[in-house]
């Protein structure tokens, strides 16, 4: 007999913002006004000189919702009494044969991707487990204790929400569409940290 203590999960928040289709094609348009930037691995993103795209009027009433969603994740799921706010935001087009490469994000606590447009047989996003072993073992069964990496299949309208130290990529997307995402950063605001530890911080 024994007991299994998860110590230290991370919450991956899922959710889901449907968009009329109307409001996608006007989106889609305005999309094309801005100027991307192809990266080694296929990609391109928004130029990083737009700073926070999702700061157009046009997005008032998604930004509303992904703000929400990151103030629930903050307060409801890390139990953090902190204002939460997006500092830069941005746009991901995976053509056919692209990929995004592993990496994190700095300057950030918590990330986000919108998944706008996910034609089927696209990648979805795929976490990668840092806390491994310096051996290679394979287990007889694969479970959340010996994962390397945990993959998170997506659809239309997913949001997502994940700590932004996760290293993650995206896989090559074998389909014949491109697949499209709007992906932010965020930090807090307010006071932080307690003067009794010597580490209270006004952001
Ligand atoms: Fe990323």
């Amino acid at each position: 007999m024994y007991t299994i203590e998860p110590v230290f999960p991370t919450p991956l928040y899922k959710t889901q913002i449907q968009i009329s289709k109307d409001y996608k094609n006007n989106l889609e348009n305005y999309f094309k006004k801005f100027e991307y930037v192809k990266h080694r691995s296929g990609t391109w993103g928004t130029n990083p000189t737009i700073h926070n795209l999702i700061d157009g009027e046009i997005f008032s009433n998604l930004k509303k919702q992904f703000e929400e969603h990151l103030t629930t994740y903050t307060k409801e799921v890390f139990k953090y009494d902190v204002e939460s706010y997006i500092t830069q935001s941005w746009i991901n087009l995976n053509p056919p044969g692209s990929y995004h490469s592993l990496h994190y994000h700095t300057n950030s606590l918590f990330s986000g991707v919108y998944y706008f447009d996910i034609p089927d047989g696209v990648p979805g996003i795929a976490f990668e487990n840092v806390r491994k072993h310096c051996v290679e073992i394979f287990p007889t069964e694969w479970n959340q204790y010996n994962v390397h990496c945990w993959n998170v299949s997506v659809a239309e309208g997913d949001l997502i929400l994940f700590p932004s130290h996760m290293y993650h990529e995206v896989m090559e997307n074998t389909s014949s569409e491109t697949r499209v995402s709007i992906a932010f950063n965020s930090f807090l605001k307010g006071k932080i940290g307690n003067k009794d530890y010597v580490n209270e911080m006004e952001l």
